[in-house]
């Protein structure tokens, strides 16, 4: 198949991780006979220094005009002065609301090689398989926001809408997977929260009722996922709650180096990008670890090219490399980036082939 994909390598350590990602799609697309066009484009700090805006026009039209997109990472020092006009992190959010990626899927499944970089105890963590569900576009990030010289407020809002939409995707995934679904508020303090509630309880009996539903508030949600964290499998929650519970559920794979995402809308588009940050310490340097990246091209291919074999081939290429303890520093071991993403490719199964001779 052919797809345009554009590639937005942003600051820190997200262009050492874009470009490791798209060595080995790269190498997919050669074995399966695919023809994947990259474009690259510039969001955050270095769209502001280029371009005076962190995400600018042509770079938010490629991505409409895309099949996918895969992204590094946005942020730094340079630009970090809360006072500033324009920040790297308003391209990110002016992204996900411009393309209508309303649903953020964070899979978190801590790798058995992996487990003594977790600073949780190894007997908790095995067999944890969760997929934490953000709602992306609405509540308290994108309320109306005000300043005055005695105060400041952010508005949390939510319509029926955005609600049902960000659920119904939460319910569909899952009744793929193991037929429970977490919904995580603060219902017993928010208005938003108790409406959220509400509507989670009505499509639930209405439309998925062969899915258990439990309720959980946020404060003890963030206990319970370091206390038994696999009892979990599909947890939804609204934006500002999935970001600190989506750090907190990456403590449980060790590194955030091991994460990815995707962002998804109605449409077929979405962005892919592993969950760490840019990690201004450690850019420029050729260590950061690339398989959140690579893990996220496999989501790519998935969700937005439906290629399922190509993406599965990916992720155990991952796997093994990972059991063959092909380590960058933040595991442990000593490999750069541009080795790690080689020990994957290396390790692309063989049957990654025999699929491309049987279509
Ligand atoms: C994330 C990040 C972003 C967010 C920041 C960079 C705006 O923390 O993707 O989790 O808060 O959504
Ligand atoms: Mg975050």
């Amino acid at each position: 198949m052919q797809a345009n994909i554009v590639v937005l390598p942003g600051d820190g350590i997200g262009p050492e991780v874009a470009a490791a990602a798209v060595s080995v799609l790269k190498e997919v697309a050669r074995r399966h006979g695919h023809e994947f066009r990259f474009e690259e484009r510039d969001i955050g700090g270095i769209a502001i220094d280029r371009h005076g805006n962190p995400l600018p026009d042509a770079t938010l039209q490629a991505c409409k005009d895309a099949d996918a997109v895969l992204l590094g990472a946005v942020g730094g020092p340079k630009w970090s002065d809360p006072n500033a006009k324009v920040r790297p992190e308003q391209g990110l959010l002016a992204m996900r609301k411009g393309l209508g990626l309303y649903a953020n899927l964070r899979p978190v499944k801590p790798h058995p090689a992996a487990l003594d970089a977790s600073p949780i105890k190894p007997h908790l963590l095995t067999g944890v398989d969760i997929v934490v569900v953000r709602e992306l576009t609405g509540g308290i990030y994108f309320g109306e926001k005000t300043r005055s010289a005695d105060g400041a407020s952010d508005l949390c809002s939510y319509s029926v809408a955005e609600i049902e939409r960000v659920l119904r995707h939460a319910f569909r995934l899952a009744r793929e997977r193991r037929g429970f679904l977490v919904s995580v508020d603060k219902a017993n303090v928010l208005e938003t929260s108790r409406l959220w509630r509400d509507i989670a309880n009505r499509i639930g009996r209405e439309e998925f009722p062969d899915v258990r539903l439990e309720h959980q508030l946020i404060d003890s949600m963030t206990m319970h996922l370091l206390a038994k964290p696999r009892e979990y499998d599909v947890i939804v929650t609204e934006n500002m709650f999935g970001d600190i519970l989506t750090d907190e559920a990456s403590m449980l794979a060790g590194s955030l180096g091991l994460l990815p995402s995707a962002s998804l809308g109605e449409g077929k588009v979405g962005v892919y990008e592993p969950i760490h940050g840019s990690a201004p310490d450690i850019a420029g340097k050729g260590i950061a670890n690339p398989y959140a990246t690579i893990l996220s091209t496999a989501m790519l291919l998935r969700h937005s090219l439906g290629l399922e074999a190509e993406a599965a081939c990916i992720e155990r290429a991952v796997d093994a490399a990972l059991n063959a303890k092909a380590f960058t520093g933040d595991l442990g071991g000593k490999l750069s980036t541009g080795e790690a993403a080689q020990a994957v490719i290396a390790h692309l199964p063989a049957d990654c082939y025999v699929a491309e001779l049987r279509d």
